[in-house]
């Protein structure tokens, strides 16, 4: 254990933090160990990682000092923001920032930043096609991610930027699953038309991140562009049907309908799904499925994540 490289994972109770603790922990002949960054040392998530006999050190991405406490001796970082917790993109950007400086100051020698694109560069501002939100962005949680990038660029630290997908597990926590229109039919509704979605299963991406880490210098100073599966709301309807046994279609929407829906962030979620629609081929070119299975040979295609996970999926 004491010579092992130490990963410090900011997230490390969540999705993507929690899927790279895993990886390394399941990973028996593993270089590295695991250090998990938690608000709360006590909650029964950081506790359940003690357990496993992870480090648990606590640090908040609103506080630079903390992080740099957590980052001090580890070799790697594992860096990402939670947008879905204040949906604000400026504070986004700082908590960004705040880890970009932090791994630059206590020496990290690789850090791993999970991103996406700033979408402005293909629909500026100034394009009507979709509201601008907030001011300045066509899509807050990306363009805040895609901003933030240059505050690792610039940080010193060797870095890799992770763009990573649409988790299917939307679909059993996100509130996106199927669900039952005015007919009493089972549907999932996205404003996607006939386009390919990119999507991964959450713990793949801390998985893959796992492989960027293992692969030494190779990815250091690269963006990678991650998925498990590129499919339309109509194959995922399918997978849906044949995965339960219960007939779900797919209900096809216009985005402005989808930016009306009453849940936070119906806006910035429904020009998410316009960008990735009107961009389909730069956004899924962007994204390369043999690559992310070369780094996580356990990944997960979206049939798959559906076996895996038909107990949990409401129908
Ligand atoms: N949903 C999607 O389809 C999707 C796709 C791509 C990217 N993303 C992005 O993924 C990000 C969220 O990652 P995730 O899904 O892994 O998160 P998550 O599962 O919601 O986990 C968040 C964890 O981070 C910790 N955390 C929250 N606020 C923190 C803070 N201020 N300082 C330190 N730790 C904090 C919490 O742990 P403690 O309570 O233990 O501190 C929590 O367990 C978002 O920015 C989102 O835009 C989402």
């Amino acid at each position: 254990m004491e010579n092992k490289k130490i990963i410090a994972v900011v997230g490390a109770t969540g999705a993507q933090g929690g899927g790279l603790v895993q990886a390394i922990l399941n990973d028996k002949d593993s270089e590295f160990a695991v250090r998990a960054i938690t608000r709360n040392t006590n909650s029964d998530k950081a506790k359940a990682l003690k357990e496993q006999g992870v480090e648990i050190v606590e640090a908040d991405v609103d506080d630079k000092k903390s992080l740099i406490k957590a980052f001090e001796g580890a070799y790697g970082a594992f860096c990402v923001t939670f947008f879905w917790e204040h949906f604000s993109p400026e504070k986004e950007k700082q908590h960004a920032k705040n880890m970009a400086e932090a791994a630059a100051e206590a020496g990290i020698q690789h850090v791993i930043w999970s991103t996406l694109e700033d979408t402005r560069k293909w629909i500026s501002i100034n394009d009507n096609r979709m509201p601008t939100l907030q001011g300045i962005y066509k899509v807050p949680h990306f363009d805040a991610k895609g901003e933030s990038n240059i505050h690792f660029k610039n940080s010193g630290v060797p870095y890799t930027l992770l763009n990573t997908s649409f988790y299917w597990d939307n679909f059993i926590y996100f509130g996106l699953g199927p669900q039952k229109g005015p007919d009493g039919k089972l549907a999932i509704t996205l404003p996607m038309q006939d386009k390919k979605l990119p999507g991964i299963a959450s713990e793949d991406i801390g998985k893959v991140a796992n492989g960027i880490f293992k692969a030494g210098d190779k990815y250091k100073g690269k963006t990678l562009g991650i998925a498990g599966g590129k499919l339309t709301g109509k194959q995922m309807a399918e997978g849906f049907s044949k995965t339960t046994g219960v007939e779900v279609a797919y209900n096809d929407v216009p985005p402005e309908v989808y930016r009306g829906f009453e849940f936070p962030g119906a806006d910035d979620m429904g020009n998410m799904f316009q960008f990735k629609a009107d961009f389909e081929k730069e956004y899924c070119d962007a994204r390369d499925i043999d690559l992310t299975r070369k780094l996580n040979p356990e990944l997960l295609s979206f049939d798959d994540w559906l076996e895996k996970n038909k107990e949990k999926i409401k129908v």
